[in-house]
């Protein structure tokens, strides 16, 4: 595999000097149907031979990702950042991480991805803040009262001393959600809040300033080409002012600092932003909501154009969980008519082949342990159906860098290199994230992994197991049986085929622990999630199968796509 570095001039010569910075218009709908592929910008590749993956690394493998047959790239925070919390602690929105590379760079990264087809989606993070970022340094500096600390969630501690914190709201991260500052006399001084870690600070976005940043940060990025940003933990923003404690069950709209109802006017604006550039530039939210209606408020025709559906990746392996899923997700987007996402993982949770091969199969963050006993060969098999299940679904799909490959989740990391804040804030009871971070395998058959340029001697960031020779990219496209493979073929059928992406589905009768669905055109996906071989219905051509047919029946954990008459 070839990791040789594109320099800026090659990849201008490559880009010809007419290239449009502007994302297509020939397709306004382009995100209801769209294949996107997220990268971890760490652990993708890396070009300059330092361990560490960056845009020169991504450029060098653009074709790899058109040949795949992806839409759309959605980048992690590719900022400036202390990486206390892998890039989500921002320090400067206007800038590439020199570590990643530079803001040229990104601009011919993103003009060289759309001469391939592809476009680029970029992490937004507006909830917290780097405590390195100079507002947040500027606010302790300035001291208790000042404006500078009206940006964010500054207050005196409860108790006599004011050494209590100002409330009890818990942390996604578990620990504490407020830390004492220290008066510039050594004194202790203010609290402040971070709903994450004490890294980063929230914003109060009841302040003009926070507003008048993000939506000049919008700005920023699309005038630079970028056709849509992620919008991280986008439900939190609006805190209850007089900070309250959280109900013990608080009803729609009333939890003090999750869903507000005043938050859908930030996405307003934005929408209102996004709309006034051509070619579609779109919102998509990470909306952790368990409650329907209100999750598919932001989805409104004013607001995000489409949220993370993590419903379906948090469901275990099982033919009725994942139908309820699938028809609660479909009914929810209907009324606001936004095409739903399917996400089997991403850069926060355990991957598919793993967790598709433990008994218990759902995801939830608080029951993640180490030592959970796993038979891959079973999670492969299911994940490669749970691939092309998905991709027939209606609507949109991400995937996450290295699940084309099925790569495991790393669960030997040497303890003294995790970095993850949530394995830390566990007290080391949570492995943490760094398991699917893990720096993939292009080619070669020991570590790197061609993931940096021959003849680097750095080591990756995180260790890659030795077993992951024979998953390198290398080697899976020799093999037509990889899931690589699989997954090329996969997007190959679902971007020519008129009844796949956006539209609507009609549920087969099947077996029992059978998910058969009829997308129009001709088009049935059959999933077998039972212990025994099923028959198929009737069809005249096997389009794909995640396994092969023993005697025309369908094998466990498995699934068919197949053209039928219509
Ligand atoms: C969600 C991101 O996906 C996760 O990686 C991050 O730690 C939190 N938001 C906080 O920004």
């Amino acid at each position: 595999m070839d990791t040789a570095v594109l320099t800026d001039n090659d990849a201008q010569r490559a880009v010809s000097d007419t290239t449009p910075v502007v994302p297509s218009t020939a397709d306004p709908l382009w995100w209801r149907s769209a294949i996107i592929y997220q990268i971890y910008i760490r652990s993708f590749a890396d070009g300059n031979g330092d361990g560490t993956g960056d845009l020169a690394g991504v450029r060098a493998h653009l074709a790899y990702l058109a040949d795949l047959g992806v839409d759309a790239l959605w980048f992690t925070p590719w900022y400036p950042s202390p990486l206390a919390d892998g890039g989500y602690d921002v320090s400067d929105y206007r800038a590439i991480h020199p570590a990643f590379g530079d803001l040229g760079q990104a601009e011919v990264l993103i003009r060289e991805a759309l001469a391939l087809g592809i476009r680029t989606i970029i992490d937004i993070v507006p909830n917290h803040i780097s405590d390195q970022h100079e507002w947040f340094q500027a606010a302790l500096a300035a001291g208790p009262g000042s404006p500078e600390r009206e940006r964010f969630w500054f207050r005196p501690g409860l108790g006599d001393n004011g050494d209590e914190m100002p409330n009890h709201w818990v942390s996604n991260f578990q620990g504490d959600t407020w830390t004492r500052t220290t008066n510039p006399d050594g004194t202790p001084g203010e609290w402040y809040l971070h709903l994450f870690t004490p890294e980063q600070p929230d914003l109060n976005w009841n302040h003009p300033d926070v507003r008048r940043e993000h939506e000049e940060v919008l700005r920023f990025w699309f005038d630079r080409g970028v056709a849509g940003v992620r919008i991280d933990s986008a439900a939190l923003l609006i805190k209850d002012p007089t900070l309250p404690e959280v109900p013990e069950n608080p009803l729609p709209g009333e939890h003090p600092n999750t869903d507000r109802d005043e938050v859908h006017d930030v996405y307003r604006a934005w929408r209102a932003i996004a709309d006034s550039y051509q070619g579609a530039r779109v919102l998509v939210g990470e909306v952790w909501m368990p409650d329907a209606a209100r999750f598919a408020n932001y989805l409104r025709p004013d607001e995000m154009h489409t949220a993370f559906n993590f419903d379906f990746m948090a469901r275990p392996w099982n033919a009725a969980e994942l139908r309820e899923s699938v028809d609660s997700m479909l009914a929810a987007h209907a009324p606001v008519d936004a095409p739903s996402t399917w996400v089997l993982s991403n850069h926060d949770v355990t991957r598919p082949v793993t967790r598709y091969g433990r008994e218990d199969s759902s995801f939830a963050f608080a029951t993640k342990r180490f030592n959970v006993p796993t038979d891959l060969e079973l999670g492969e098999r299911r994940a490669r159906a749970a691939a092309l299940l998905t991709a027939a679904l209606p609507g949109s799909l991400y995937l996450y860098q290295g699940d084309e490959l099925g790569l495991p989740e790393v669960e030997d990391i040497p303890r003294d290199l995790l970095q993850d804040p949530m394995h830390f804030r566990s007290g080391g009871v949570d492995p943490g994230r760094d398991g699917c971070r893990v720096p993939l395998p292009w080619s070669g058959s020991t570590t790197p992994f061609g993931f940096s340029p021959a003849g680097s001697t750095a080591t990756p960031w995180l260790p890659q197991p030795a077993s992951w020779a024979h998953l390198t990219v290398e080697s899976q496209l020799l093999d037509p049986h990889s899931m690589l493979s699989l997954y090329r073929a996969a997007l190959s059928i679902r971007r020519s085929h008129p009844a796949l992406g956006d539209g609507s589905l009609t549920w087969i009768e099947s077996e029992p622990n059978v998910l058969a669905f009829d997308r129009g055109m001709g088009f049935v996906c059959v999933t077998n999630l039972s212990d025994s071989a099923v028959a198929l219905p009737t069809f005249t051509k096997l389009l794909l199968a995640s396994s092969p047919l023993a005697d025309g029946l369908l094998l466990p954990d498995s699934t068919a796509w197949l053209r039928t008459q219509h």
